[in-house]
């Protein structure tokens, strides 16, 4: 990878000197969805997939980026006085973001780069590319000029940028997971605090497949912020009763005996979600340090049915995925992963079915939605390295 990434920097850029290899990774999160900003548990980790990038710096303040992965936009360029999102910077505004916090958290970029980038995570699949490309930004930029910024400060900024700069709303949970990732294990993260601990996961004669719907997302940035917009709704009503910051502060029995406040019905089912998602998480952590891997399956797939029916972010797609895969012998658990609305499903699935899981709910995706799904079986990686 590193030779194929400098020599088509050379092309790009008319030769290699001083470039320099590094790696961010994906993420996939095994349970603990749509928490992250409700003060809840996730449970999240890096992948051995992710983007590979060739950078070094310019003498002068010009920023040019390639990609491998959209050959066709050709190179796109910018600089250090222009850091502005515009439509037309396309995937570029996530490594601009980055650079752009970097000067509003007070660190002085001293030069433009040239950035060339070629990722393994599928387009579109929810596993992250976007984070694992403002963290490897931030990973350069620290590589690059010295700054002393922890890998957590990675994630934060990251996210800083992602919001203010890109305006999606989102939680903490991929930045944090791409950052902080650790071979073999997962990140048991409370968001209320940035509490976390590695908790590995063993399982010994199963792997962690996921499944890509390969569904195009459209409006999912906008479902993403009503959804929040519907919990801090929640939240208000229950303060009224309860002196709390968070739904992740409450256990399923205060939920319920505190729920009637809440006006409408639908926000009702919103707030379920995020309680019971989060006391889950914690429950799912425990049974996996415990070796319960069987309850821990469980436990996704009743992840999965909250998602489905109490906070409606699957779709028939993400639904199709899951059902088919519950089906199959073997599966130990199965249910959407990120922010849902298309992207990709994780499933925990035995050794020895994992061809039949590929086959069946490959074949009854494809009868049913018409278009094919993609499988991939995983690996737990590291954090952002240089190569
Ligand atoms: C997206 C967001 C995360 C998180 C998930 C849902 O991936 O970026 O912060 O909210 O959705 O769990």
């Amino acid at each position: 990878m590193k030779e194929k990434l400098l020599k088509k920097f050379g092309e790009i850029f008319g030769d290699t000197e001083g470039a320099q290899v590094y790696f961010a990774p994906g993420r996939v999160n095994l349970i603990g969805e749509h928490t992250d900003y409700n003060g809840g548990h996730v449970f999240p980790c890096a992948l051995t997939i992710g983007t590979y990038a060739a950078a070094r710096k310019r003498t002068d303040n010009r920023l040019r980026f390639y990609s491998m992965n959209f050959e066709q936009l050709g190179v796109i360029e910018s600089s250090l006085e222009d850091l502005k999102p515009y439509k037309e910077a396309d995937w570029t505004n996530y490594p601009k973001g980055v650079i752009w916090a970097f000067i509003q958290k007070g660190m002085q970029i001293p030069c433009g780069m040239d950035l060339l980038l070629n990722g393994n995570i599928p387009n579109g699949s929810g596993l992250s590319s976007s984070a694992s490309v403002e963290v490897l930004t931030g990973f350069i930029l620290r590589e690059m000029f010295g700054f002393e910024v922890s890998n957590q400060d990675l994630a934060l900024i990251g996210q800083f940028s992602e919001n203010q700069f890109n305006g999606v709303n989102c939680g903490i949970m991929d930045q944090f997971a791409i950052a902080m990732g650790k071979a073999g294990h997962a990140i048991f993260l409370n968001t209320a605090n940035l509490a976390y601990e590695y908790a590995p996961v063993r399982l010994e004669d199963a792997k962690i497949v996921i499944a890509c719907s390969n569904k195009k997302r459209g409006l999912g940035d906008s479902k993403y912020n009503e959804r929040r917009a519907e919990c801090e709704t929640a939240l208000q009503q229950l303060q009224r009763l309860v002196d709390i910051k968070s739904l992740g502060e409450l256990s399923e029995e205060e939920f319920e005996t505190l729920e009637g406040v809440i006006t409408d019905p639908v926000i009702i089912k919103r707030a379920r979600h995020a309680v019971y998602e989060n006391r889950r998480t914690i429950k799912a952590v425990e049974a996996l340090k415990e070796n319960r891997i069987e309850f821990f399956g469980k436990l996704m797939n009743n992840s999965h049915i909250s998602l489905r029916d109490d906070y409606e972010v699957t779709g028939v797609e993400l639904d199709t995925l899951v059902e088919e895969a519950w089906k199959v012998e073997g599966v130990i658990g199965s249910r959407m992963t990120g922010a849902g609305f298309g992207g990709c499903t994780v499933s925990i699935v035995k050794d020895k079915a994992i061809d039949t899981f590929i086959e069946r709910v490959g074949t009854a995706y494809e009868q049913k939605i018409g278009y094919k799904a993609d499988f991939y079986v995983v690996e737990i990686g590291g954090g952002p390295t240089v190569l």
